[in-house]
């Protein structure tokens, strides 16, 4: 290679890695699709002049208010033009290009929703600057659904609270808004033929939804002293509506059915298959007064909300009551139903006819596929993407929000460090790295996944400043991921901007979680070359990753981690965030161990439940530890019996320790086994029993938690059994990430 060819390339990386550092710099989220830095920059501290051209009167002075709210408008600013092109092209209503020069600055549209975002870029590029790069962006949305769900029924959140959502909504360019405001725990929309919703369904005596659901469950009138509650008039529902629609959000309401619904039921137990109060979640598909009440309640629902779409829940529902009822069989023998999860689809297609009479269309949770879907039902799947798959292979459009992904009531960071969740580990560069198309799905199907939203479930989370905590800046990196094109995204990119918002959402008055103060570790093990291979990152951007493996603190000396560490029998690794000479958060310590069991063969006495195989066989016996989730591919799941299985190391051999490390969350259903009974074998049927070790946790102890259950000590032995007996639980869970044999 010639020495001009080698500068060439150097200058080709060195331009590269500019340009990357540069698109992170304009701090934009989300990223759009496609931009271009020039050389030089618009001084805008005089603020904008702005001049519009093909704008509506009225769609000027709205865009006007909005933008006074975020920049400064004088006379004496750089030139501002908005430009509204109505000829058709190819692209999407919501597209906009935006050119920043020496002239000023120039963003065009093709609609009233583009220039939005157009501004929105600009007020993003031009917040706490002087300057504003010359740059030029062409933009559009990936999807044309960006969603955002908040639970008000557990915990009622005031109308201000979702009006600073919304704001920071359109900010992100987030565009539907999923009001979950019906459900068990409070009724919270004003529907005027029946007061009782909102008269007593909305109000109990406990503040909290966990002390209501562990005491009794019950409703009290709204005068009752110390009520806890609270509800939406129908006027300030209206009124959100049109807040959030100058801001080009559509707020979708969600009347929860045939599940969920104990609150309706207990003022109105008549529509119950019991026809008492307090006995039943689910409507009475046999009575003809449910579909009376419903349609009623929907009715002023589509009085209040102009969105095209009405969610009607349909998830969880117990089936257990309609088996039983003389009206629900009747029904089902009528309408010649093959069972109740066609009963439960017969009152959901009834609810569609009902919505598409009125011009609307019917959204609902997967469940909804149950017994046949209603002929143009749109499905939003959260338990997993299977749902969303079935409605696409069948022809219909589908909305990603799984658990997995999308559940922003689970733990962001260390639940030790956090407070109270659900449950669940969803950090925010799992967040960033969703892709909400299935591989499976062929290009055409996949036009019909619609978009992508995140949820707010709230039975953890008790007040709006902890509502914030669990949006942001999580709900940042759905906005990426619902707007931005995947070879557009970058993690790296994301993090160093994400950081950078995070001061900016503080100053604006939101909670966020200010991302973990905590190294994080992944690992994988390569059998060829019998080791381990250990990975340090971070979610806080600019710092430095110290380590030590001797056991001792890291400090300013330590080491600084640049690549991945390997390890061929154990180490113990412990690492800390540093901003130059300062430690930050707290030095954590993994282990890991190329142990003696790695690559052998393991026995299944009991089956893994298939919902969580962690990949197979070799799980349990891999070298890879679980991460905080149980739903992280890691953990192996077991029911009903626990977990039984039999390692064979292939020869006889001395042991000197067997340990297995176990999860207990109780949010999800998952405890520490009541016992483990550890034996060995050398012909895998006569087994000699070495340890017994009994739970010393309380089965009530929340938060997510480890511990090892294990022996020590020394043997022969070519067979390990090990059986992990459950705490009896009805429904409980046991999980486990490792065997760990020396
Ligand atoms: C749901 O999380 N039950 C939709």
């Amino acid at each position: 290679m010639n020495k001009y060819l080698i500068l060439s390339l150097f200058l080709i990386l060195f331009s590269c890695q500019q340009k990357n550092s540069e698109t992170a710099e304009l701090n934009l989220i989300p990223k759009p699709n496609k931009i271009e830095i020039g050389s030089g920059s618009l001084g805008v501290s005089q603020g904008f002049n702005v001049v519009t051209e093909n704008l509506e009167t009225k769609t000027e002075e709205n865009l006007l208010a909005l933008l006074k709210q975020s920049i400064t408008l004088s006379s004496s600013g750089k030139k501002l033009r908005l430009i509204l092109q109505p000829q058709a092209k190819t692209q999407s209503d919501e597209s906009y290009s935006l050119t920043v020069n020496r002239k000023g600055v120039e963003i065009s549209a093709l609609s009233e929703a583009g220039l939005f975002y157009g501004i929105q870029s600009l007020v993003q590029l031009s917040e706490n600057k002087t300057h504003i790069p010359y740059v030029k962006i062409e933009d559009e949305p990936r999807f044309g659904y960006r969603g955002l769900h908040i639970d008000a029924s557990r915990h009622f959140v005031s109308l201000d609270f979702l009006k600073k959502q919304i704001d920071l909504m359109a900010h992100y360019k987030l565009n539907r808004f999923h009001w979950h405001f019906t459900d068990g725990p409070g009724w919270r929309i004003e529907i005027k033929k029946y007061p009782e919703l909102t008269g007593i369904a909305a109000w109990r005596m406990e503040p909290t939804w966990k002390e209501w659901w562990n005491s009794g469950r019950k409703y009290v009138p709204e005068d009752t002293p110390g009520a806890y509650g609270g509800y939406y008039t129908q006027d300030e529902a209206r009124e959100l509506v049109r807040y959030a629609a100058e801001r080009h959000i559509t707020v979708i309401p969600e009347i929860e059915m045939p599940g969920h619904s104990e609150e309706v039921l207990a003022v109105y137990p008549h529509l119950s298959c019991t026809g008492k109060p307090y006995t039943s979640s689910e409507f009475c598909i046999g009575n003809e007064q449910t579909f009376e009440f419903l349609e009623n309640v929907l009715t002023e629902v589509i009085d209040i909300f102009p969105s095209e779409y009405i969610h009607v829940g349909g998830d969880e529902a117990s089936r257990e009551h309609w088996r039983k009822c003389p009206k629900c069989q009747a029904r089902i023998k009528t309408e010649g139903l093959k069972d109740e999860a066609e009963l439960q689809s017969y009152l959901i297609k009834r609810i569609e006819k009902f919505l598409n009479s009125k011009g609307r269309r019917l959204l609902g949770w997967d469940e909804i596929l149950d017994g046949g879907l209603a002929p143009n039902a749109t499905v939003m799947s959260w338990r997993g993407e299977q749902g969303g798959i079935d409605a696409v292979k069948s022809g219909h459009d589908a909305i990603m929000t799984p658990g997995e992904f999308c559940y922003f009531d689970s733990y962001q960071a260390n639940p030790g460090t956090q407070p109270e969740a659900i449950g669940g580990f969803l950090p925010i560069e799992k967040v960033y790295s969703y892709n909400p198309v299935p591989a499976v799905l062929l290009e055409e199907e996949s036009k019909h996944i619609l978009g992508v939203q995140a949820n707010h479930w709230a039975e953890y989370i008790p007040s709006e400043e902890h509502m914030e905590y669990m949006m942001y800046p999580r709900a940042l990196a759905l906005a990426e991921v619902a707007w931005t094109q995947p070879e557009n995204k970058s993690w790296k990119d994301f993090r160093l901007r994400v950081n950078n918002a995070i001061p900016q959402l503080q100053s604006k008055g939101y909670n966020t979680f200010t991302l973990s103060d905590e190294v994080s570790f992944s690992h994988d093990t390569d059998s060829a070359s019998n080791a381990i291979s250990v990975s340090l990152s971070t979610e806080k951007d600019p710092v430095e990753i110290r380590y030590t493996t001797d056991g001792s603190q890291p400090n300013a000396q330590s080491p600084v981690y640049t690549n991945p560490i390997q390890v061929k029998d154990s180490v113990t690794v412990t690492a800390q965030l540093f901003s130059g000479e300062k430690a930050i958060g707290t030095a954590i310590t993994r282990r890991f161990d190329y142990h003696n069991a790695i690559g052998k063969s393991v026995i299944y006495n009991i089956p893994v439940n298939p919902y969580y195989p962690a990949g197979g066989e070799k799980a349990l016996i891999n070298g890879l530890m679980g991460g905080l989730s149980h739903g992280d591919g890691r953990w192996q799941g077991f029911m009903t019996n626990g977990m039984d299985v039999t390692i064979d190391l292939g020869n006889l051999q001395s042991i000197s320790s067997v340990n297995a490390r176990f999860m207990q969350s109780i949010g999800p259903w998952i405890w520490f086994p009541k016992e483990v009974v550890i034996s060995l074998s050398d012909d895998n049927k006569t087994f000699t029993e070495l340890s017994r070790v009994k739970s010393t946790v309380s089965e009530k102890e929340p938060g997510t938690l480890f511990q090892n259950f294990g022996w020590q000590g020394t043997a022969n032995a070519r067979y390990i059994r090990y059986k992990a007996i459950p705490n009896g639980i009805k429904g409980g869970w046991v999980f486990v990430d490792e065997i760990v044999v020396w």
